[in-house]
């Protein structure tokens, strides 16, 4: 099966002497990992056992790069002035990793280099960065596929090619599409569809022309897609690299190729795709073979193993003091003393795991109180000194719908938290796929009122302001009471400043992401109650807020019940498994309270003091909502826009994680950070000047 596909690749070279005429062809149709191929792959990209080019996996805000090794003389007249014309035709697939949620895209790339260093994820494709993006001393002509709309660069669609000289603004772009053979009727064509699409792109040094066409067979259509006059002689050097390059943002797609022809001065032979390699099967087989033959190796290797641990053990078993730790009040643990009432952070004693480090149960040797210990890995010493040095505040905070923070240890890299253990576990793992056991609605609104007055009391009642960041059903933890507290407050600003302190993160989770957050990266009270209007829904209707395994018209829950809410019809959102006993007076109460928290527009969303107000039963909701959908006083368009602005170009993880572990609010399982920098470069380049 890995035989069948060789990969025929011709090249020619003509090197007629006097006029240094230079003709290159070469065919791909599949691609060989062993034999030498002539290609040069870094980021990601790899070339699959059975011949595919994979540019980009499904790992967020990768980029991957795949280059004709060798320069290609592009200019070949007397006096290299003038670009040659050429001609590509390549076959591609993109598959998302979640249907029709998928990120960023992919080009086919000339540069100047073969490696593009420096070059960026996201919105970049891994082309460029927002310091040289439209400098034209770039020299990058590139044709990008791109599957996510980003307004900063004017996208046209979520679906569209486009021409970007020095630049990812494009000069020039359409919607995907494609002419069917013999036909003159335009076809959509949905990119991240996983299908094979061939495209060819051709420049007419003569004519200055350049045309870009699609399709789903082998054989060319008449028509192209894009048609569009440049002279690439300024843009392009005498030699250039060719290939292609592609980025994931946080949302990701597998980007494949599956052949590609080239050629210098004439028309790049079509592909058959019949005969290019498939989308690689998962690799079962192939782990047990690895397994198999590396079993030796590991024993051998172990003895060194345990050698290299113990003297790693003996370096890193010491708490780390740092001057600015002993200003802090006396919520300190030594080391030992977590480790033992953790018997050794013993695997029996996980709680759960995820982004934010392992959490596990604790019996405190002084007290014998049981408490929750979080084990927080964390390689920037910056984001944690700031960090540790609001514990003494979090400390304080103290509120009965809140998961008391008991104390800290630092050790080297490592950051622990103590809290309070909540026996009965996180909500998420009550509401989503098929829980365990059915909370009855009076149990709903009983922790649906907890948290709104322990967000009340973080926002207005304690003496600052305190910003939650991370608001969701796996940071609400639920007490033996199943009264439902709030987990993990502050924690996500540990994220915010990255490895890399030209970036500001946004923490939090899709689906609980206020628009606004995503442009101005600076979390409000607002943006809180934005996740919390989420939540409302959510225990409400018993589902995520973004279902992959929903219908497409019920993939986002506010649109969802928004749209049921304009039927007439709200009630058929409350949760089937509730079998209709509830109270319906309440439940209208939280999913309209929910709509109202979800608005767009940060300004309109109640404060939490209203919304608890509302759901006391102290003030009655208004009769009637506005339309979610409109935005800033625009029409629908614009919050098409805003949609596609907010889902694909945000993180992907956490939201359809298959395992509901005991506790994510504990483990911070499904945090997701955005740059929001590459988002908006003019932005966070201000908060840095800061
Ligand atoms: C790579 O290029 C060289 C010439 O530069 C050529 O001889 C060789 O056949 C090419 N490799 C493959 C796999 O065709
Ligand atoms: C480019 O080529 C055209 C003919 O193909 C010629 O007329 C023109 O002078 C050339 N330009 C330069 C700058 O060499
Ligand atoms: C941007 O990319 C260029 C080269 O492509 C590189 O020299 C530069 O360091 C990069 N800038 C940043 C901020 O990464
Ligand atoms: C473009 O890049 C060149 C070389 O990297 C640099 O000297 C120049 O300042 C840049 N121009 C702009 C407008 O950023
Ligand atoms: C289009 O390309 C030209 C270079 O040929 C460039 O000067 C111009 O800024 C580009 N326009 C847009 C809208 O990107
Ligand atoms: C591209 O497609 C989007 C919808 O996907 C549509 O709103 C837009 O009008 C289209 N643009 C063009 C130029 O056809
Ligand atoms: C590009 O498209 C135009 C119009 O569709 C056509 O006349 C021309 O021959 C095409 N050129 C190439 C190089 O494909
Ligand atoms: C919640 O915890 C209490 C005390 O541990 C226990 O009795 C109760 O059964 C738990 N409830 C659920 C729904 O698990
Ligand atoms: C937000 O609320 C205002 C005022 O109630 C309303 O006019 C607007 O349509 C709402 N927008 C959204 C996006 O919910
Ligand atoms: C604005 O409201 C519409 C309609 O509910 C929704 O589809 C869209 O996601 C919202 N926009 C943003 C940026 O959240």
């Amino acid at each position: 099966m890995t035989k069948k596909i060789k990969p025929t690749l011709v090249l020619v070279l003509f090197v007629l002497l006097s006029r240094t005429v230079v003709s290159v062809e070469f065919v791909y149709n599949g691609f060989n990992e062993v034999e030498p191929n002539n290609l040069s792959v870094n980021g990601v990209a790899q070339i699959s056992k059975n011949g595919v080019l994979q540019l980009t996996d499904e790992t967020s805000r990768v980029v991957g790069h795949v280059f004709y090794k060798n320069p290609i003389r592009f200019k070949n007249d007397q006096f290299g002035n003038n670009v040659s014309s050429f001609s590509t035709a390549f076959a591609f697939g993109i598959v998302p990793e979640y249907a029709k949620l998928g990120g960023h895209g992919f080009a086919f790339t000339i540069s100047t280099s073969n490696e593009m260093k420096g070059a960026r994820p996201s919105q970049y494709l891994g082309l460029l960065n927002n310091s040289d993006v439209g400098n034209f001393s770039n020299h990058l002509f590139a044709v990008e596929f791109d599957t996510v709309q980003d307004f900063e660069l004017g996208d046209i669609s979520d679906n569209h090619v486009g021409i970007d000289i020095n630049n990812l603004e494009s000069n020039a772009s359409v919607n995907a599409s494609y002419f069917s053979e013999g036909s003159s009727t335009k076809q959509n064509l949905f990119l991240q569809c996983g299908k094979t699409i061939q495209a060819w792109i051709d420049y007419d040094s003569s004519r200055n022309l350049l045309n870009v066409t699609l399709s789903m067979s082998s054989r060319k259509p008449s028509y192209s897609i894009l048609s569009y006059h440049v002279d690439l002689s300024p843009i392009l050097e005498e030699f250039m690299y060719v290939g292609f390059s592609a980025s994931t943002g946080l949302l990701a797609s597998s980007h494949y190729i599956f052949g590609w022809s080239f050629k210098m001065n004439g028309m790049a032979q079509s592909l058959d795709l019949d005969s290019l390699p498939s989308l690689p099967k998962p690799k079962k087989d192939q782990t047990t073979l690895i397994v198999a033959t590396s079993l030796s190796a590991v024993m051998f290797l172990a003895f060194g193993l345990i050698l290299a641990l113990y003297v790693i053990w003996k370096f890193k078993n010491i708490d780390v003091i740092e001057p600015w730790e002993l200003e802090i009040g006396p919520h300190r643990f030594s080391y030992k003393e977590l480790k033992k009432a953790t018997r050794g952070f013993r695997d029996e004693e996980l709680l759960g795991f995820g982004g934010f480090g392992r959490v596990y149960k604790g019996l405190l040797p002084k007290t014998n109180n049981v408490v929750a210990v979080k084990r927080i890995n964390h390689e920037a010493k910056q984001g944690l000194q700031e960090f540790v040095s609001e514990i003494a505040t979090i400390g304080r905070l103290r509120h009965r719908n809140l998961v008391q923070l008991i104390g800290w240890c630092r050790r080297s890299g490592d950051l622990l938290l103590v809290y309070d253990f909540m026996p009965n576990g996180s909500l998420d793992k009550y509401i989503y796929d098929e829980p365990r056991v059915v909370l009855t609605w009076e149990q709903r609104f009983k922790i649906i009122k907890g948290v709104a007055s322990g967000l009340l009391y973080l926002h207005e009642e304690w003496e600052q302001t305190v910003i939650h960041r991370d608001i969701k059903a796996g940071n609400v933890l639920l007490d033996s009471e199943m009264n439902g507290r709030l987990g993990d407050f502050g924690l996500a600003k540990l994220y915010e400043r990255g490895a890399n302190p030209s970036t500001t993160r946004v923490v939090g989770t899709l689906g609980y992401l206020a628009p606004e957050l995503t442009k101005t990266g600076k979390p409000t009270t607002s943006s809180d109650v934005f996740a919390f209007g989420a939540l409302l829904l959510e225990v409400a209707c018993g589902r995520r807020p973004i279902e992959a395994k929903a219908l497409p018209e019920e993939l986002i829950i506010v649109d969802w019940v928004w749209d049921k809410w304009s039927e007439g019809a709200i009630l058929e959102v409350v949760d089937p498994r509730l079998n209709g006993e509830y109270d319906e007076m309440e439940a209208l109460m939280v999913l309209k309270l929910g709509l109202m928290c979800s608005n767009n527009t940060s300004s309109k969303r109640p404060s939490m003091r209203l919304v608890v107000r509302y759901l006391e039963g102290e003030v009655v909701l208004p009769e009637t909502l506005s339309a979610p959908d409109e935005y800033d006083g625009k029409k629908s368009g614009a919050s098409d826009m805003e949609l596609e602005d907010f889902v694909p170009s945000y993180p992907s993880s956490s939201y359809l994680e298959k395992v509901s572990t005991w506790s994510s609010a504990y483990d911070g399982e499904g945090d997701i950070d955005i740059e929001a920098n590459s988002a908006r470069p003019t932005d966070s380049g201000r908060e840095d000047n800061r």
